[in-house]
């Protein structure tokens, strides 16, 4: 079955690379003169259009540019690619399998990739031709060896067959290989992921900056971390989503820090997001403690903090409106008996950015049993992550 590869940029190239060296037949397209004659320099079938004239079936895989512009993603030339596949399609009386490989919004491929190709060719998804999601992973310094031995291979179709064949045209490059029914959920492992990537390296620069005005050495500080946090090193730890962090430490100790590092003069946007972020989460968890988790929560545990100062960093207003019918601050602080779940506040002035900050819903968390079936022992029962 022949491969069209429709965009032979980076990933373009290296994926058709790749899928030849593996014994397929593959045919590049783009729409740039020079690209097309580099590529047929190296002996490889390049084209300037797509003719499926003479094609009973194939994949074509659309590796089309995606550029940002500002907050959102030009898609002129995906959508001109896309339309020039339909209007190919119309022609063809085969029954091809459009894969985007591009990296797109969540919904794309349902979305947009369907209709234009519906509305050009004349066909209907699902008779006239198959569609599914198979987002890149490689990176740019080392396209080809990433293709050739990719770590993982993502798949989205609502199409069973066209699932079983997709693993099978990519089952000689080996590493996992994940499946999902709809490619809606394959676009956005392919956005968390870059997202996640993109979030870490910013993290450690943050970290960096710190490190730096301390003149500590973040080299060894990262490499130590990254073999002691359980988020480096545990893949399932705070990846359940729906539940804030919770426990003794993680409050306390965002906050602490964003005040420390405004204290040597570092502002730390990541941090102030995170704990951001956090108390949204928090928030949402006490609306179900109020309701349907009352039962498992003890109220009487619960502290209203009535007279605490609020967290105020850059005027974000981390504090939780007190519950009701609690009001002292007999539970301020860290109790040594009994669940605690306190606001224990620690206001304090942080440099010159006048940074206040506080802790609430602390837990002690050796008090609390852990659920019999989590694999880490790591998930805690009261609805938060550690
Ligand atoms: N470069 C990477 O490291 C990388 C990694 C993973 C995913 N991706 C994603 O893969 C997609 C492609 O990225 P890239 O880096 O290969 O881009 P690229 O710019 O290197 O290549 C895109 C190619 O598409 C061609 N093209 C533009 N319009 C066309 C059209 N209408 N018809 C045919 N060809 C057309 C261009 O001439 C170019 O050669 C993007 O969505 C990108 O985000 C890139």
């Amino acid at each position: 079955m022949r491969i069209f590869v429709v965009g032979s940029g980076v990933v373009g190239t290296a994926t058709g690379k790749g899928l030849l060296e593996a014994g397929n037949q593959v045919t590049f397209v783009d729409v740039a003169p020079e690209r097309v004659s580099l590529l047929q320099g190296l002996g490889l079938d390049a084209r300037a259009e797509l003719d499926l004239r003479a094609e009973r079936d194939s994949f074509i895989f659309l590796t089309l540019p995606t550029p940002n512009v500002g907050s959102r993603y030009d898609l002129s030339a995906f959508v001109a690619g896309t339309r020039g596949v339909g209007q190919a399609l119309r022609v063809s009386g085969g029954r091809h399998t459009v894969v985007v490989r591009s990296t797109v919004d969540p919904g794309t491929t349902d979305g947009l990739v369907g209709p234009l190709l519906e509305q050009e060719s004349g066909l209907r998804q699902g008779d006239g031709f198959l569609l599914a999601s198979n987002p890149e992973f490689l990176r740019a310094a080392s396209a080809a060896e990433d293709f050739r031995w990719p770590w993982m291979t993502v798949i989205g179709s609502r199409n069973r067959r066209v699932q079983e064949r997709l693993a099978e045209l990519f089952a000689p490059f080996g590493g996992s290989l994940r499946i999902f029914d709809d490619p809606m959920t394959a676009e956005f492992v392919k956005c968390a992921h870059n997202l996640f990537n993109a979030t870490k390296i910013s993290f450690w620069n943050e970290m960096y900056t710190v490190a730096d005005r301390l003149r500590l050495d973040l080299g060894a500080i990262a490499d130590t971390v990254s073999r002691s946090a359980e988020a480096s090193f545990n893949p399932a730890y705070g990846t359940r989503g729906g539940a804030p962090y919770g426990g003794v430490c993680l409050p306390k100790d965002t906050m602490a820090f964003l005040g420390f590092a405004a204290g040597v003069g570092v502002d730390m946007p990541i941090l102030r997001s995170v704990i951001e972020t956090n108390s949204r989460f928090v928030d949402r968890t006490d609306r179900t403690d109020q309701g349907d988790l009352g039962d498992r929560v003890d109220r009487g545990d619960l502290d209203g903090s009535e007279g605490t100062d609020g967290i105020d960093v850059d005027g974000v207003d981390y504090f939780r409106e007190p519950l009701p019918g609690r009001s002292g601050a007999a539970d301020r602080g860290l109790g040594s008996t009994g669940r605690r779940t306190g606001a224990a506040v620690l206001a304090a002035e942080a440099g010159e950015r006048g940074v206040r900050w506080s802790t609430n819903e602390i837990r002690a968390a050796d008090e609390i049993p852990r659920h019999a079936t989590d694999p880490f022992g790591l998930e805690p029962t009261d609805g938060t992550q550690r």
